[in-house]
Order: C-alpha cells, then structure tokens, then sequence
C-alpha cells in the first residue's frame, strides 16, 4: 500500500485507486480509535465553501479540521460572497487560494469543480456537484461497508430510491464497479431508474446488474441495501414525484449480515421504524463521515 494519496485535488472517485482507499480507510479507522489527533503541525485553514444546503458533509470538515489542529473559514450563506455580485467560479477559486490552505466546494453545477480549480493553488475537494460526483461520500460509504463485510469486493448491492438525480449513488456504483465480482440491483421507478451513463460504466466494466421496480424478488440476497431520498431541488416536482416510504414490513427477508446504508437527510422515503433493525447502519456511517474527513485532510495537507 501506498504512503500517500495519488491525487491533489479530489474531484471525482476516478481519482480513487484501490491503493488510495485502502490507506484513507486505514488512517480514517485510526481516528476512529482515538490513535490519532493533532496531527497537522501549523495552524491550517479549510475553505468551506457550501453554495447548496447541507449538514453532514459541512459541519464534518469543519469539525475534522478543528480536531486535526486546524481552522475554517466559511461562507455562512452563498449570498454573501461576491458570487451574488457575479464573480466567476474561476477568479474565486484563484483568491480563496492565496486565503486558505485546503478548500471544500460543494455546488449544484456539474461543471463547476472545472471552473473553479483552473487557478487554484491549493488542495481542493469536491463535496457535491449537482447530480454528478460525491467523492468524499463514497468514501464514508466504502468505509463502512468494509468495516461490516471486511471486503470491498464480491458483493451484492441493492439501491433504492431515486437513482437518477443521487450523486452519491452515481460516485459509489462507479467506485464499486472497479472491485471484482459486485453485483447490483437498481430498484427505482422508471423516472428515476439509474442514469444511461452508470449503466454504460457497468457494462463496459463487465458489472452484471438489474433495473426493476421493487425489492422482493432478491431482498434475501443483498450484502448491502443503499436508500436516498428523492433530489426535489433538481427538477420540477409532481405528485409522482414522491416515493412510498420503504417500512420494516418490507424488510422482513432481508438477510442477517445485510448492512441498511442511507448517505441522509433522509426525508419521507424510509420509515424510521427501520432504525430498530440490527441492519441500520446509516447512523454508523454519517459518524464515520468525520472520521473519513479528518482522514482525506489529513492527507492533503500533508
Ligand atoms: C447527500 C448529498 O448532499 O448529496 N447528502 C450528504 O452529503 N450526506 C444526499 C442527499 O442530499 O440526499
């Protein structure tokens, strides 16, 4: 295994070899076992920079810089930065370079990690563009699906919900589908059906997977169930729109050493009757989140 990360920036989970999510796991389980703090010498500064709503991700880095040694500075609305007076992505990336150290984006452009590392000089990590690419999630994921499976490979997943407009889902099939022997179930309506994109990945990848409409059929053969909310912000809502909430009743053949993931918010789409279930992880992995963050700091700063 590598001592170090292959990447600069962390854009995309392309970017992620095997060897770079073996050691992130290993650093990130470290923490978690209290080993491992202050581990950044000088003071350093993490750019939080959110332009979309969040809880998770935002207050994770910035309590993983904070545990690291470190500080944040952020935006506390989008609005009240010089983006709302028509600054581009671009020149903003450029200054917050020379103000930071390491800088977290999160925006609901796809392009706008492109736009915005062109002049950057610092490490910058993307926490969300759009529908596409959630990297630092898939992280947290494939971390808690190794602590559970001690495997990355040769599983089954199902995912449920809306598949089409999740960047999480879209980052961590792509990420999956480079480990030998996964499968993958895609239970969704066809509105919200994977994208024609994530099923080109799988074939080429020589993935074998399913597109269908509900669980039953194969629900006792899943080492992992991922649910997600539906994306209302990214497209004009109709009574259709909303997916009948997943219950514990439904639940009933899953298998024992099944793990129940769920990146969250979770909203209306899964009943919270399933936390009482053995195989609800989902809280397991949002609290790994800081510790996957720290982690990836860690390792850029470095
Ligand atoms: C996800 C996101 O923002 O894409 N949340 C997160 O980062 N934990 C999932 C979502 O919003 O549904």
């Amino acid at each position: 295994m590598n001592q170090k990360v292959t990447f600069k920036n962390l854009l995309s989970t392309s970017q992620l070899t095997h060897d770079d999510i073996s050691l992130l796991i290993n650093d990130a389980n470290t923490y978690k076992k209290n080993a491992k703090q202050n581990q950044i010498k000088n003071s350093k500064i993490l750019a939080s920079l959110f332009f979309e709503p969040s809880t998770r991700t935002r207050f994770s880095f910035e309590s993983a810089i904070i545990k690291l040694g470190g500080n944040y500075i952020n935006l506390e609305q989008a609005d009240t930065s010089s983006i709302s007076k028509g600054e581009s992505l671009e020149d903003m990336g450029r200054v917050m370079s020379d103000y930071s150290d390491i800088i977290v984006l999160r925006h609901p452009d796809i392009d706008s990690m492109k736009l915005f590392t062109k002049y950057t000089t610092v490490p910058v990590i993307n926490a969300g563009n759009g529908s596409l690419e959630h990297p630092t999630q898939t992280l947290i994921d494939l971390m808690t699906i190794y602590e559970h499976h001690q495997r990355l490979s040769n599983l089954t997943i199902g995912f449920w919900g809306d598949l089409k407009y999740s960047r999480t889902v879209n980052s961590l099939v792509q990420s999956l589908s480079r480990y030998n022997d996964n499968s993958f179930h895609f239970i969704a309506t066809p509105d919200f059906q994977i994208s024609p994109t994530t099923q080109d990945i799988l074939n080429k990848s020589n993935c074998p997977f399913s597109t269908i409409a509900n669980l039953d059929s194969f629900l006792d053969q899943l080492d992992v169930l991922y649910v997600t909310r539906t994306q209302t912000e990214r497209f004009s809502k109709t009574a259709s729109t909303y997916l009948n909430p997943l219950t514990k009743k439904e639940l009933t053949n899953i298998s024992e050493s099944c793990i129940i993931l769920h990146p969250l918010p979770r909203v209306n789409e899964m009943s919270t009757d399933i936390d009482t279930l053995d195989q609800a992880h989902y809280f397991k992995q949002s609290q790994n989140g800081l510790f996957m963050r720290m982690a990836l700091l860690n390792n850029l700063l470095q």
